[in-house]
């Protein structure tokens, strides 16, 4: 939900404001003056759509149930005589319920549509810078790794050896940057094929054993035996997978085990990366998504999006499930077969 601020509760007090004019208006007409009555008690659809499209759902029935408790009344005060119109009156407050949920619906939604449109313009904007920087900075730093192991290699003083070994570490961890934000900022362009998803998760649990190693963790696999081929981007979807597997192991505790799953259901294939790491904080959930956010010492923030770009390219969700338990749930479902020619 938008934060409180200054303008909104002006504009909330106003519309509050409107309600009570037009509420005093109608309670000073004389009761023989139809046209009056009628023009007034269509008024109150103003402050109500109007409160609904700026303030959502919670806004348009906030006003409708304002304007109901302010109406009542008068239905009730004027039961007999000119306007004692009881199930008109009736109806009449059910629509104004009825507009205050309508409009807060539309009002909901195309505020969540704006927000997709600002984050996609920013986030193109920021995919073209970063592309640029990365551009620039992988011939000079490709350079300086080749130097830097030339000279390595005729140095025989240990000690400025070990330097120079520092010095490559480095270079090496800025060419994975580069290549994370060549990888993020860059079209996708997926190369649909036809292929088993599991030999796809052993592949990427097969380079992961080196680093589960290091970490004392083991990974396992429970995998659907008759899965459905599907078709997918094979190097895309890897890299993907790859993010995960990298952020399961990175967050397993020593002793820790990473399973990788995979079910097929109806026209989907579920493929879930199970951890028993320190979780996702329900604050932090919202950000991980977005490039550069990190809480790793050396990460570099653009796994996830990288992750997300691929799996929304492929028509597919990703969901992060807290398990009950330790760690999380990584669920990412993709359809068996896409339609051609929308993502290239
Ligand atoms: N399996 C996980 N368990 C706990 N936290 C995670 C997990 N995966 C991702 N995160 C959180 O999301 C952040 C962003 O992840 P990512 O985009 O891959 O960047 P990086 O791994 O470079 O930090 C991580 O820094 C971490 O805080
Ligand atoms: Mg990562």
């Amino acid at each position: 939900m938008e934060p409180i601020n200054k303008k909104m509760i002006a504009k909330g007090l106003s519309i509050a404001v409107l309600i009570i004019i037009i509420n005093i208006l109608h309670s000073q007409i004389d009761p023989l003056d139809i046209s009056s009555h009628i023009l007034l008690r269509e008024l109150y659809f103003l402050p109500i759509i109007l409160a609904g499209s700026r303030f959502g759902i919670y806004g348009g029935i906030s006003a409708s149930l304002l304007v109901t408790f302010l109406f009542l009344p008068f239905v009730l005060a004027h039961h007999l005589g000119i306007h004692g119109n009881i199930p008109g009156n009736i109806m009449q407050i059910i629509l104004y319920n009825i507009f205050g949920i309508v409009f807060g619906l539309l009002g909901d939604r195309q505020k969540r549509q704006q927000q997709k449109l600002l984050e996609a313009e920013s986030l193109a904007a920021m995919g073209r810078a970063v592309s640029c920087i990365a551009h620039d900075m992988k011939t000079p730093l490709v350079a300086a790794g080749g130097f830097v192991q030339q000279v390595r290699r005729k140095i025989a003083d240990d000690s400025l050896a070990k330097k120079l070994d520092i010095a490559f570490e480095q270079i090496c961890r800025l060419e994975i940057l580069i290549g994370d934000m060549l990888a993020f900022a860059k079209p996708l362009n997926l190369q649909y094929q036809q292929g088993l998803i599991n030999r796809l998760v052993e592949e990427v649990v097969k380079i992961s054993r080196e680093k589960a190693s290091l970490n004392s963790v083991t990974i396992s696999t429970e995998l659907q035996e008759d899965i459905p081929i599907a078709e997918y981007d094979q190097h895309r979807l890897r890299q993907a997978l790859q993010n995960l597997a990298n952020n399961a192991l990175e967050a397993s505790p020593k002793g820790g085990e990473v399973i990788f799953r995979t079910q097929s259901r109806d026209t989907c294939i579920f493929i879930e990366i199970i951890d028993q790491g320190g979780g996702i904080p329900k604050e932090q959930l919202s950000d991980i998504f977005t490039p550069f956010v990190t809480t790793k010492k050396e990460g570099t923030g653009l796994g996830l999006p990288i992750v997300k770009k691929v799996i929304e390219a492929h028509k597919g969700l990703i969901d992060i499930i807290q398990n009950s338990k330790k760690g999380i749930t990584v669920r990412v479902t993709i359809p068996l077969m896409q339609s051609r020619g929308v993502n290239e």
